[in-house]
């Protein structure tokens, strides 16, 4: 087992730069998620931590040892694909087995270590089937085993699951955070599913446009983001983001002024807020449908009321914000075409200055 380290790390495609200078530490042991939008360089990262990529500058260590120019086979890595690539004619015990034979490992050794990974992942009962023979989650477990017997440092996982029914989704996510646990093994793993990256990291990673934009817990991302892009990227259905101007600062509050001329008193937690525009930001779980003349609201019309059973989602349209989201009770009454009053629970709104930057986070504590 081993903690990885980056130093540095650039890359670029000819002309085009595509990881433009990260550090990171993976702590031995942690569970990193690496999440951005598409394109942001996820995959480029993990196949550069894996050897399949040659890096532009910077050092990868892993453990003490320097693996910069270490050959795939020599960095003690084993990666899990999005598509589980299984060798169609040989059976599960094979798949499992091949990287080891090919490292001619003595056989007693290759079946142990192929009993022992089946076992883990439920596969004992399919050794002697064929791909074609198994469901979706079945072959990714395979393709799982397959990097577990080479009892590897470090697992790259890029976007595993994502060829997987909603439900097996969630079936293989607790699989793989209990193997996690079972295996205390040092593990990146590259999703776009939100529930995945709050739900297994221990650290998520959130990149953007080849940096990083922000390294956290997952709760310390959701409650307080460094950025704009942080708030808006992890969250779903997403921050709602209202332009405003802060007028004046009394006994700790911001007071801010929307377009319409509401006034919201947002607390400023001991920080020196300027006056001037500011993007608040509130997430659709602190939005309620308010009394007429509420303080912290402003006045809107829903668009859309979308009723999941448990919650419903308010879409709603205002002079202050073209579109807000409000996350209300499962059986909320209001309808297409209402009036209501959104009313804010100042505590939790969030303040970013001009250039995205977090000023103030929200807290419900
Ligand atoms: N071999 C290559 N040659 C040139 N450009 C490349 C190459 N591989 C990737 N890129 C570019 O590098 C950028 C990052 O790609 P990468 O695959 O790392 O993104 P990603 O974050 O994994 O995206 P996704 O979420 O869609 O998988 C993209 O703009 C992509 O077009
Ligand atoms: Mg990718």
């Amino acid at each position: 087992m081993a903690g990885l380290r980056l130093h540095g790390v650039k890359k670029s495609f000819g002309e085009v730069p595509v990881i433009r200078g990260i550090d990171l530490d993976i702590i031995d042991g942690e569970f990193c998620v690496f999440v951005g939008p598409s394109g942001c360089g996820k995959s480029t990262l993990l196949r550069m931590i894996a050897g399949l990529e040659e890096m532009t500058e910077g050092l990868i260590t892993i453990g003490d040892r320097d693996v910069t120019w270490l050959p795939p086979a020599r960095r003690g890595i084993s990666m899990v694909f999005q598509s589980y690539a299984l060798y169609p004619h040989m059976t599960v015990a094979q798949n499992i087995a091949f990287g080891l034979k090919m490292a001619k490992l003595p056989k007693a050794e290759i079946d142990a270590r192929t009993g022992k990974a089946a076992k883990l992942l439920q596969l004992t009962e399919l050794l002697s089937r064929r791909p074609a023979q198994l469901s979706g989650g079945q072959r990714q477990r395979v393709a799982i085993g397959r990097a577990i017997v080479r009892e590897p440092d470090v697992f790259l996982f890029d976007e595993p699951l994502s060829n997987l029914d909603a439900a097996l989704r969630v079936q293989m996510r607790i699989e793989i955070s209990k193997l996690h646990n079972d295996l205390k093994a040092t593990m990146i793993y590259v999703t776009h599913d939100q529930v995945e990256a709050m739900t297994m990291a221990d650290k998520i990673v959130v990149l953007n446009a080849g940096m990083i934009a922000q390294v956290g817990s997952p709760l310390e991302l959701y409650h307080r983001p460094n950025n704009l892009f942080v708030a808006t990227f992890i969250g779903s259905p997403k921050m709602n983001l209202i332009e405003g101007r802060v007028e004046e600062v009394v006994n700790g509050n911001a007071r801010i002024q929307l377009a319409s001329g509401s006034m919201i008193e947002v607390p400023t937690r001991g920080t020196t807020v300027a006056m001037g525009p500011v993007t608040l930001g509130v997430r659709p779980e602190h939005l309620l449908v308010g009394k007429t003349g509420a303080v912290n609201s402003f006045k809107g019309k829903v668009q859309l009321s979308e009723h999941l059973g448990g919650e419903t989602m308010l879409y709603v349209s205002a002079p202050d914000i073209e579109q807000c989201v409000i996350k209300a009770d499962g059986l909320a009454p209001q309808r297409a075409g209402d009036e209501i009053t959104v009313e804010l629970a100042p505590q939790t709104c969030h303040l970013f200055d001009a250039n995205g930057q977090a000023i103030v986070n929200g807290s419900l504590i």
